[in-house]
């Protein structure tokens, strides 16, 4: 067995010789049975530096291929993904300004450019592909509420492998064209998220095949993981502050995976402040934070959660009903001094325009309920004079056609020239405005 790395289980120490061994023992611990390990790998951790130097030209994720768990590069599967823009966003640092006093820097990753699915899930499932394609497997289970599941599809068809999907009942009509149109299966399940995990486990089961392990499962972590690489490359620093759409948690817990291996390296001080929001339909750990908040965090806060059932949501994308995460995310959180809280499901559309507006691009819902926890974040104070904010902003709309006719409302049906008002942008623009003005 190659050493590049091994895995540690968190729960016990013990240590996990690769792949072979952690899929042979149905992704668990074979000494404690727990699902939680850590990829510890022998790579000098500062043979970083030259990856992330000014002059380094990455092509994608596979740039940093010493940092993952994949032995050997014939097995990469890719299609560019993982080096998606992470820009500087003017107008939402003068929002700021204009409305706060704050004078701010705002990186925005750009993961609605990925090249597969427009998604910052295409990393996880490069990775993933390209590992079963190392350990000769043929079948795989997903379940996922829609982006996951898509990047998957893609994928694994790609590496000739055979995906079965489980998705929630309200998840978006437009993933399902993509994975059947790739030739993978799809199980629409009759429920909620938390439904579709419980039948895709009885399924992998059932017929003895290797299912995603969850939030913290290594092929997600580590290549979600780069992510901070890619802060360090192009802006030069670790943000003071990190902004994501909170579902299960696997972003946040791979920024914590990559600082904690560069602590050696002196490239790192601290941790970002996590600033996680939820649509506020469906927010059992923003529900549970604040509670938490309220009671003073009391010794083991973090085992108190809500759970919903069947939760109706207009974000059907990042709607986790039972967070099983939430006992080590809040500690997380809390630990970086941030918060987790929730923004209004509704408004994700008119974030939607004002950034088709200012930026010309087009974003998905789940990206607005990104976006929105950066205004819901300037509102209740939670960021700070002279902060730079980095902000992953999830997905494009490419699978969310349903919300993009919502967020295109601009159409007049007319038959005559004197129906049509003359039109002037600047006038849409204040409109735009004017909602973030009143509301935020
Ligand atoms: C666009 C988008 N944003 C945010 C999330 C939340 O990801 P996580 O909480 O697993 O980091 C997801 C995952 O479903 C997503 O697809
Ligand atoms: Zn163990």
């Amino acid at each position: 067995m190659d050493k590049k790395f091994y895995f540690e289980c968190r729960t016990c120490g013990h240590k996990i010789e690769g792949f072979e061994e952690w899929f042979s023992n149905n992704q668990s611990c074979p000494k404690c049975g727990d699902h939680k390990i850590n990829t510890v790998y022998s790579t000098n951790q500062n043979d970083i530096k030259k990856l992330i130097s000014p002059d380094a030209k990455p092509e994608s994720l596979w740039h940093y291929f010493d940092f993952l768990p994949l032995n050997n590069k014939e097995n990469i599967v890719t299609e560019g993904e993982g080096i998606a823009p992470i820009e500087r966003w003017g107008f939402l640092e003068e929002f700021a300004k204009r409305k706060y006093n704050l004078e701010l820097e705002i990186y925005v990753n750009r993961n609605d450019k990925s090249f597969a699915t427009g998604t910052f899930k295409d990393k996880g499932a490069a990775l993933a592909a390209s590992v079963l394609k190392e350990h000769g497997i043929k079948e795989y289970v997903v379940a996922s509420t829609g982006n996951t599941a898509t990047a998957f599809a893609h994928y694994l068809a790609k590496a000739g492998i055979s995906c079965s999907i489980f998705v929630p009942y309200d998840s978006l009509a437009d993933s399902e064209a993509h994975i059947g149109t790739y030739g993978q299966k799809l199980f629409r399940v009759k429920g909620d998220y938390a439904m579709a995990k419980r039948i895709a486990a009885e399924y992998s089961k059932k017929y003895g095949i290797l299912m995603t392990g969850g939030n913290l499962d290594p092929l997600r972590l580590e290549a979600k993981k780069t992510q901070v690489y890619e802060m360090l490359r192009v802006i030069g620093k670790i943000p003071d502050v990190y902004i994501q759409a909170l579902s299960g948690g696997t972003g946040p817990f791979a920024v914590e995976k990559a600082i904690k291996d560069l602590k050696i390296t002196g490239l790192v001080e601290k941790m970002p402040r996590f600033l996680l929001s939820q649509g506020d339909r469906c927010a059992p750990q923003a529900h549970a934070w604040e509670k938490a908040k309220n009671e003073g965090f009391p010794e083991g806060f973090e085992k108190t959660y809500p759970v919903y059932d069947n939760p109706e949501t207009l974000i059907p994308t990042i709607a986790t009903g039972d967070p099983k995460m939430y006992p080590l995310m809040a500690p997380l959180v809390k630990s970086t001094g941030g918060e987790i809280f929730e923004v209004n499901e509704e408004h994700a559309v008119n974030i939607a325009r004002l950034v088709g507006y200012e930026r010309v691009i087009k974003i998905g819902p789940a990206s607005g309920a990104g976006l929105l926890g950066l205004f819901e974040a300037l509102k209740r104070g939670y960021i700070k004079n002279g902060e730079t904010i980095f902000l992953n902003m999830g997905e494009s709309a490419n699978r969310a056609l349903d919300f993009m006719k919502e967020v295109a409302y601009t159409t007049s049906e007319v038959d005559s020239v004197d129906q049509c008002k003359r039109f002037d942008r600047e006038n849409y623009k204040k409109e735009l405005w004017d909602f973030f003005d009143n509301n935020y």
